[in-house]
């Protein structure tokens, strides 16, 4: 089948959605509000960093098309993906006004632009957000439009792969011919199809990010004890994740999870349950250790270093994982805004991320070259395990730093090497040779 696909919203997901439905043979046009991304969209280039996405961007550029104008992406489409940006507000729960304003505009353009379409909800919302949408339609005078949520569940970094090999594909419909339309896009793929309600696959988006989150703030806390009775954490996850029951998945300890997903979609839940009059006493807990997670570096350091007034931190990755240079919810800038205000002068290097950490590390002494960023620091904290970073030649690293403090925020580097290098070493949870 080839469809004629529309995306609202060329962002991470809307792009890389866009870019490879196209590379499946469909006819896609994005809208975007922001003629920056526009234009680079136009000229062949991703306005974010995504392995592999350049390639797939040329390889089917004659099928994808950006442009600033919807009444032109909805006559080049039938079946519309919204998915733009839903970021928490001040109380934790989703803002929706993007959402809102899409529809705002798909009302006054008139039910002749969009008679016959389907808009399919990627970004991520709350439960009940397609049944709100639903009535605004109908209410709008855009009765005939269907709806279908088909949350995303791809990890930046990754993007690709888990667009075009995904463990599952959701579609919630209201109307069955809307979720035949949507799922037969995915056919092709070989992906287990669920097939459910609106409110259900919204559900199951909120519930996988939830459970994911709940398995990376247990697994800190299992090493946070394993540091009080001398156990290595990485074997103990070892150990763990190879009973089928568990899993090895998610289950690295580290300085806490950030991203543009986790945090607010774990602290939407929690708001959605409570909204509702149900205190969800486990999500609670999960954002709670998750924020003292990234704090515990800071107590790491001062044991070693005493007052951290003055003292040199060159911290290691910014970008809240590898592969990607989105510095949203980073734990990197948690650990530079505590370091400064202990008195720290701070630095920072990612091989991709420091010119979108600019305007958000604006204290922070930022550097493009990790030689540069280390060189007479006191201590060095990774923060992203970039294979850059873990790739560093770390006895030369120790030669030019002032002190020898190595804070390995991520396990990813062997402690008994680091120490042979001169290093005082701390991972999170894990034995240290003496
Ligand atoms: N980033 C991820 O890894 C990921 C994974 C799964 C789900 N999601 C969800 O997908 C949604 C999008 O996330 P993202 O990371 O792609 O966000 P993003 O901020 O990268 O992209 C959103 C885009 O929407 C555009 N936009 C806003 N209003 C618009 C409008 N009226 N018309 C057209 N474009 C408009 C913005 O300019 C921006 O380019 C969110 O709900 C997010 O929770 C994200």
């Amino acid at each position: 089948m080839r469809a004629r696909i529309g995306v609202i919203g060329a962002g991470y997901v809307g792009l890389v959605t866009g870019a490879c439905l196209a590379s499946l043979g469909h006819q896609v046009t994005l809208r975007d509000i922001d003629a920056a991304k526009v234009g680079m969209i136009g000229g062949g280039e991703p306005p974010f960093h995504e392995a592999g996405l350049r390639e797939i961007m040329h390889e089917y550029g004659d099928r994808l098309r950006a442009t600033l104008d919807l009444r032109e992406m909805l006559a080049n489409s039938e079946i519309v993906f919204i998915a733009v940006d839903t970021p928490p507000t001040h109380s934790g729960d989703a803002d929706l006004s993007r959402v809102m304003t899409v529809l705002d505009e798909l009302e006054a353009i008139g039910p002749d632009a969009t008679r016959g379409h389907i808009l399919v909800m990627k970004s991520t919302v709350p439960v009940g957000t397609g049944e709100r949408v639903r009535a605004e339609m109908d209410r709008r005078g855009l009765g005939d439009v269907g709806y279908c949520s088909n949350p995303e569940f791809l990890r930046e970094g990754a993007a690709i792969t888990d667009f075009m090999r995904p463990d599952r594909v959701v579609v919630g419909d209201f109307r069955a011919a809307d979720g035949d339309a949507v799922a037969a896009l995915y056919e092709s793929l070989g992906a287990p199809i669920l097939r459910t309600s609106v409110p259900t696959a919204e559900m199951i988006k909120y519930a996988s990010n939830a459970f994911l989150a709940t398995k990376i703030s247990f697994i800190n806390e299992i090493a946070n004890v394993c540091e009080e009775v001398g156990a290595d954490v990485t074997e103990v996850a070892e150990g763990m994740g190879l009973d089928a029951r568990i899993g090895p998945a998610f289950l690295s300890a580290g300085v806490g999870f950030g991203g543009s997903c986790f945090p607010k979609d774990v602290s939407a839940l929690k708001q959605l349950a409570g909204n509702s009059g149900y205190h969800f006493q486990l999500l609670t807990s999960v954002i709670e250790v998750n924020e003292l997670q990234k704090r515990r570096v800071v107590g790491k350091l001062k044991r070693h270093l005493g007052d951290l007034e003055g003292m040199e931190i060159a911290l290691l990755g910014l970008a809240f994982k590898p592969g990607t240079d989105d510095m949203r919810e980073a734990s990197s800038l948690v650990l530079a805004g505590r370091l400064l205000a202990e008195g720290a002068r701070v630095r920072g290097y990612d091989p991709v991320a420091v010119e979108a950490a600019r305007h958000r590390l604006e204290a922070v002494d930022l550097h493009e070259d990790p030689m540069a960023c280390v060189t007479g620091a006191d201590a060095v904290v990774i923060v992203t395990e970039w294979p850059e970073i873990i790739g560093l030649d770390w006895v030369r690293v120790a030669q030019v730093m002032r002190g020898r403090v190595l804070v390995d925020g991520r396990n990813a580097l062997d402690p008994a090497a680091l120490v042979a290098a001169g290093f005082s070493y701390e991972g999170i949870g894990r034995v240290v040779p003496s």
